[in-house]
Order: structure tokens, then sequence, then C-alpha cells
């Protein structure tokens, strides 16, 4: 067996503190294969975005990593430094949420957004850095890339929009992006293309997605492995062929008979 991309090691996450302690993350163990698309699958408030944010240590500040590991690479993550932290975040490891408008700034254009990432994250000069601007509003399939480099967020429709925010985060060529419910606000047509594009850059682009969803539709769909989160617990994980063909978990059964 290979290293995984990510191993979460008995992580707990709470907030406050004696009697007004509460636990958000319980000792969760979890792990992201190389080249995989793994989804961490669970109903509203099981825990899932605080475990995406506490990967790359950006939990708000009242909430503490209590214990546990987290290895990235085999780097121990919550004992890197602020620096390297820096350098990861938007490199190494991006984001991808489910409402691009906030993740872009409403004043600057899609392509100047592109930029920055390229200015921080490659050696790339100016030319060449609007060059790949271009080359990435292309790989994630919008059309006219110079005219969407000029535009500015709210100009764009949803789906484009969320293209847009994709192209952003494979731009400082990652080796994980973290999605979080990146297609719950599309209809269902637009879902099955942006899963199709996320299958196809994990392939081209030789990297990991870490898929939050609710949604254990999509997880069939798209995902290879799976961790099942309730209350701040992993419940079971494994492949999704086996977890969806014989699911152990009261909870997962549960999930499932939604679907149905
Ligand atoms: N800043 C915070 N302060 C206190 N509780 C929080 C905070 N952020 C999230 N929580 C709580 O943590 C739990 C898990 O939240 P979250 O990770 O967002 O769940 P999910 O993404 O699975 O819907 C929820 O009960 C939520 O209310
Ligand atoms: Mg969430």
């Amino acid at each position: 067996m290979s290293l995984p991309l990510v191993h979460l090691e008995n992580i707990t996450v709470a907030v406050g503190e004696a009697e007004d302690r509460t636990v958000l993350l319980d000792r969760v163990n979890f792990e992201i294969p190389e080249l995989s698309i793994t989804a961490l699958v669970g109903g509203s408030g099981s825990g899932k975005t605080t475990t995406g944010l506490a990967i790359l240590r950006l939990l708000p500040s009242a909430l503490n990593i209590e214990e546990g590991r987290i290895f990235f690479n085999g780097e121990d993550l919550l004992n890197a430094s602020g620096e390297r932290m820096r350098q990861i975040r938007g490199g190494e490891v991006s984001m991808v949420f489910q409402e691009p408008l906030n993740a872009f700034n409403p004043v600057f254009s899609i392509g100047y957004q592109i930029d920055e990432v390229l200015q921080v994250h490659t050696d790339l000069g100016r030319v060449q850095r609007q060059k790949r601007v271009l080359e990435l509003l292309d790989l994630v399939g919008l059309p006219e890339p110079g005219r969407m480099a000029r535009d500015y967020p709210h100009q764009l429709s949803g789906g484009m929009r969320q293209r847009a925010m994709i192209a952003q985060a494979i731009a400082g060529d990652p080796k994980l992006i973290i999605a979080d419910e990146p297609t719950s606000n599309l209809d269902v047509t637009l879902q099955a293309r942006i899963i199709e594009l996320f299958k196809k850059l994990k392939d081209e682009l030789k990297l990991s997605i870490l898929l939050i969803t609710h949604d254990l539709g999509m997880v069939g769909h798209m995902a290879d492995h799976v961790a099942v989160m309730t209350q701040g617990k992993i419940v079971e994980s494994g492949t999704t062929g086996d977890i969806l063909s014989n699911p152990g978990h009261q909870y997962t059964k549960e999930l499932m008979e939604a679907l149905l």
C-alpha cells in the first residue's frame, strides 16, 4: 500500500471549555488515497465542513483541534509553519465551495483573480500567466476564455461561475481539491456536467478530490472511496462499491433509503 495523500489520525475538534465544551469532531480517522475521488458524506451538521477546514487549518478561531494529527503527503500539517501553510493553501491544496460568489471578490475580473493564484503559486512571468489564465478557463470548459477572463463574477451564470472557481482551484497545480458541496446550488443537469469535469481533471491533472456532500447519489456517480460521517464521527469507510452494495452501519442504510 502506498502512503495516502491525506491521513487524519484521531482528530478531535471542540468549541468551548469545561461544561461549555461541545465536541464537533470526535476522533476522526480518515484517509484520502492518492489519485482518488474520496467522498465525505453525511447529513447537515455532521462535521463535514469542519473536517475539510481542519485539513487546511482554516477553522474559525473558536474551534480547537484538541488532539490528533493530520498528514499531507507525509508532512505533519498541525506542526507546519504559517508560511508553509500559506504555500499549501491554494497551491498544493485548494478549495471549491457551494457558492462561488462568496469565494470571488466582486470588484475584480475572473481573469485577474485566477492570475493572483498564478502569481503566488507559480514562477510564470506576466505574459505566460495571461496565456495560462486562458488555458485554465478552456480546460474547465468555459467558452470564449478571452471574454470570460474580462468578466466579473456576477456576470456569469451559476454553472459558469462554478467552472471559473474550479479554474482558480487548479491554477496552483494542486495535488488535492477539497470540494465542499460543489454542486448543491446547481440543477441536476449542471450537477452532472460538473461531476464529469471533476473526473476529467482528476485524470488529466493527476490530482485527488475530497468531495464533501450530503448526497449519496453524487457519491455513487463520482467517488471511488467514501467515508460516512454522522454527529462528528466516521461510522464507516471503504471503496464506494463495497459501502454502497453492503452498507454496514444503520446510518448509511438510512442515507441509502433516502435516495429511493
Ligand atoms: N464556529 C462555530 N462555533 C460553534 N459551532 C460550530 C461552528 N462551526 C460549526 N459548528 C457546529 O459544528 C457542527 C458541524 O458543522 P459543519 O462541519 O458545518 O457540518 P456539515 O458541514 O456536515 O453540515 C454543527 O453542529 C455546527 O453547528
Ligand atoms: Mg458543510
